[in-house]
């Protein structure tokens, strides 16, 4: 008898086999799948391109994809997970990755007893990172932002969202913007095929007001408006304000937030983080994507979000940082939000690029359950970019962003703290 040549029934041309537990958050029924985040135990994935085209038991997969002991069958690449736990990868939804200088000096003066709005209103705080930025040339500005890539990869982000907001001028905004965006270009050309990440540039050109606009702050709101905001229009998803007492009025956020999203921006705000300064209620008014920290944010204003779908991103790190209170998530989830959970990675206020310590934070200081902290830091990091249709969760017709954890069981996430848990990204593009 003559056998036929073998046709995967699926086409893949990559299968991850030997998954002791696949954490896949999915926002659909999956069939062999249980709990809130929807695990299957031994379980493989197949890949197309860069889709997710078949999930299920690691058994199904044989006569599926014809495995042998190869490594490479059928022009199929088969990935040994070797019993790992895979969860999707962590979507980090705001830092301020691009910068020089640090600021440990007023991290210690804060210890003393001064606050980050003291430091702020007297000219340090975001300026002193301005002025350190402003003197690094682009090549010290782009190979510290690659160095910091590494380390958010490493603690298994694969998809992360990165401000300007250090430059305050035209052209030091424009080169951080650039070297945003060639982030994505650089991770496009580097060898490493698997572990490509993802960045999301967003414009933030009004984190604070500048020295020299110090005297006539209307100008440089102006200056946002009438030539940043234009000519970085294709250059930037997101637009984002810092409306805060000692940055960014409740007006002047309207005014630059409106004339960015009439450019096609999308927004963001830091909302209600040091005071109640009515962010919230702006990202509402405005359909922002997010609002961020709302430390300060009524229960009128979590209502008025949810009602208007606009996602809630928590930063627990800036709480760890400034030994502020933690906001309390479970006030958050109570209210119907979508949570997500971010790093807010900065100089000043969180300088941390590892997304296992924020849900570690949201869990044992802000309320969270392991599962709810796990969507927060996936789904809802995803929503508060709105790539909530393409990444986040483990689903047919996703993209494969993964993280492979070197744990035998998803519970050991947040109580074996202060350890690096993942031992690498996977990543088809
Ligand atoms: O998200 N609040 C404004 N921006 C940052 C802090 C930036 C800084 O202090 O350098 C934040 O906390
Ligand atoms: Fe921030």
């Amino acid at each position: 008898m003559i056998s036929e040549p073998f046709q995967p029934k699926i086409q893949a041309d990559m299968v991850i086999r030997n998954i002791g537990q696949l954490v896949t958050v999915a926002q659909q029924p999956i069939a062999g799948a249980s709990g809130p985040l929807q695990v299957i135990n031994d379980a493989a994935l197949a890949v197309h391109h860069d889709k997710i085209v078949w999930i299920g038991p690691d058994d199904d997969a044989e006569p599926l994809f014809q495995h042998e002991t190869s490594t490479h069958k059928d022009g199929i690449t088969i990935v040994d997970a070797e019993r790992a736990v895979v969860t999707p990868g962590f979507v980090d939804s705001h830092t301020h990755l691009i910068f020089a200088g640090d600021r440990a000096e007023e991290f210690h003066l804060r210890r003393a007893g001064m606050s980050y709005g003291e430091l702020l209103a007297q000219g340090r705080g975001i300026l002193t990172t301005m002025n350190a930025t402003r003197a690094a040339s682009t090549d010290t500005l782009m190979k510290l932002a690659l160095t910091r890539l590494n380390v958010i990869r490493s603690y298994g982000t694969t998809t992360v969202e990165v401000k300007t907001g250090y430059g305050l001028d035209i052209a030091t905004e424009e080169t951080c913007l650039r070297i945003i965006n060639n982030l994505n270009i650089f991770e496009e050309a580097a060898s490493h095929q698997h572990n490509r990440i993802r960045v999301v540039p967003t414009f933030l050109g009004a984190h604070s007001i500048p020295p020299e606009y110090k005297e006539r702050r209307a100008a440089y709101v102006d200056l946002i408006m009438e030539k940043m905001l234009p000519s970085f229009a294709g250059m930037a998803r997101f637009c984002d304000v810092f409306c805060e007492r000692e940055a960014f009025t409740l007006e002047e956020s309207r005014r630059i937030l409106t004339r960015a999203k009439e450019l096609g921006y999308q927004l963001k705000i830091h909302a209600d983080q040091l005071s109640p300064s009515g962010g919230t209620r702006l990202a509402v008014e405005l359909g922002a994507v997010s609002a961020d920290h709302l430390d300060y944010a009524s229960d009128t204003d979590l209502d008025a979000m949810r009602e208007a779908g606009v996602v809630a991103t928590l930063l627990p790190g800036c709480a760890y940082t400034l030994r502020s209170p933690y906001p309390s998530a479970r006030r958050f989830l109570e209210h119907g939000l979508h949570v997500a959970l971010a790093t807010d990675f900065n100089p000043g206020t969180s300088y941390c690029e590892n997304m296992q310590m924020m849900l570690g934070l949201a869990m044992s200081a802000m309320g969270m359950t392991l599962e709810e902290a796990l969507i927060a830091a996936t789904i809802n990091g995803a929503r508060a970019l709105q790539l909530q249709d393409e990444i986040g969760s483990i689903e047919v017709g996703k993209r494969c962003e993964l993280a492979l954890w070197s744990i035998t069981d998803y519970h050991e996430i947040g109580y074996h703290f202060g350890v690096n848990l993942v031992h690498s990204v996977l990543v088809q593009r």
